[in-house]
């Protein structure tokens, strides 16, 4: 039975999505494919108001996560964490080699700049955290977060994972002025996975240059000569590319500041329902994602809650790390739309009365 995603990633992909992927192939050394890049990397600039060079990478957004810290440190970072993902950024530092300071920030809490007051040192090449923590469902603002690293160390590089929050949530690209901020296609544009992508600075570019063992896939330098040419530097998912390049003329079409608002709508109803129905959001109040709703279950049986829910045709998402048992989430990211939650709220409602 086909389900309608409200999960946090793979999210569900609308027909005409699907449809505008299957387009004839191309090989990714020819003109055709230089305009689909050329197009794509200025329709992100345009949706998310930024000049930072643009890099396509075949693959999850991990790989561009990992490129990051790769590129960007030789030997010391300072990773924050108030989650599952804020953890697996320190592990893809320290398994890389580097030695990774961290600052435990309590789950479901934002990350704030006093939580790294002092920890910026003249040493610290790096600073990582995640904009919007999957597990928590927190959105921190991460202009503020970088601008703190910034005071204390202006040539600390500062790598922001917005996996789950760009395309949903103004992430303020100019303003954080960050370094490298990493997302993929899964989640708030709505396609099938398979593309990473990287915002990313001169300074990471001119960092990498001192950095040795940057691989062969994952060197930014490698990236940026291809991407100046509008090519991959291996071989890119076209056909993801089709989707990619599709949705962004949705987006832009709807207006960025709209489509916030649309995501802020569906958050809005989520945790209202949260309110009456269970016991609650998990995050801090004031400082909830609007990409992912993550309520406390109370003494929901969540997991015949889920099966009964999916029969009707409806699935969501678990709850994820330290909080698994004791949460559950909701994607309301993309092409989700308020219609679409208020009907989901509704078929839970009616699982809830049985
Ligand atoms: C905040 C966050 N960071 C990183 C990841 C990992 O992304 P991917 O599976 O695309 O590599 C996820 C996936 O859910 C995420 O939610």
């Amino acid at each position: 039975m086909t389900r309608k995603l409200f999960t946090v990633g793979p999210v569900h992909v609308e027909e005409d999505t699907l449809r505008a992927m299957t387009r004839p192939m191309i090989t990714h050394r020819c003109k055709e494919y230089k305009e689909l890049h050329a197009g794509i990397v200025e329709k992100i600039r345009k949706a998310l108001n930024t000049d930072m060079d643009v890099f396509l990478v075949g693959g999850s957004a991990t790989v561009l996560l990992e490129a990051a810290i790769r590129n960007g440190v030789a030997s010391k970072s300072l990773g924050i964490t108030s989650g599952s993902f804020g953890n697996r950024s320190i592990e893809l530092g320290t398994l890389n080699g580097k030695e990774v300071e961290k600052v435990q920030v309590p789950w479901g809490k934002a990350i704030r700049p006093e939580h790294i007051e002092g920890r910026v040192t003249g040493d610290t090449e790096a600073v990582h955290w995640v904009s919007n923590e999957s597990s928590t469902g927190v959105f921190s603002d991460s202009v503020a977060v970088a601008k703190a690293v910034r005071e204390q160390n202006p040539d600390a590089l500062t790598m922001v994972d917005a996996v789950t929050s760009a395309f949903a949530m103004d992430i303020r690209v100019k303003d954080m002025d960050a370094d490298s901020i990493v997302f993929g296609t899964q989640k708030a544009l709505s396609l099938p996975p398979g593309l990473a992508v990287m915002l990313c600075s001169e300074r990471l570019l001119e960092k990498a240059k001192q950095v040795p063992n940057r691989g062969f896939y994952m060197d930014l330098l490698k990236i940026k000569k291809q991407s100046d040419d509008n090519y991959a530097l291996t071989t890119p998912p076209v056909s993801l590319m089709y989707g990619l390049d599709y949705q962004l003329d949705r987006m832009l079409e709807e207006g960025m500041q709209t489509r916030y608002r649309r995501h802020q709508e569906m958050a809005d109803l989520v945790r209202n329902w949260a309110d009456r129905k269970l016991a609650g959001m998990f995050p801090e109040e004031g400082h909830m994602s609007n990409s992912i709703g993550v309520l406390n279950r109370g003494p929901l049986d969540f997991d015949s809650f889920h099966s009964k829910l999916k029969s009707k045709g409806y699935e969501v998402s678990n709850g994820y790390g330290d909080v698994k048992e004791k949460t559950f989430r909701i994607g309301h990211m993309g092409d989700a739309t308020p219609d679409g939650i208020r009907e989901l709220l509704s078929v839970m409602d009616s699982v809830l009365e049985e």
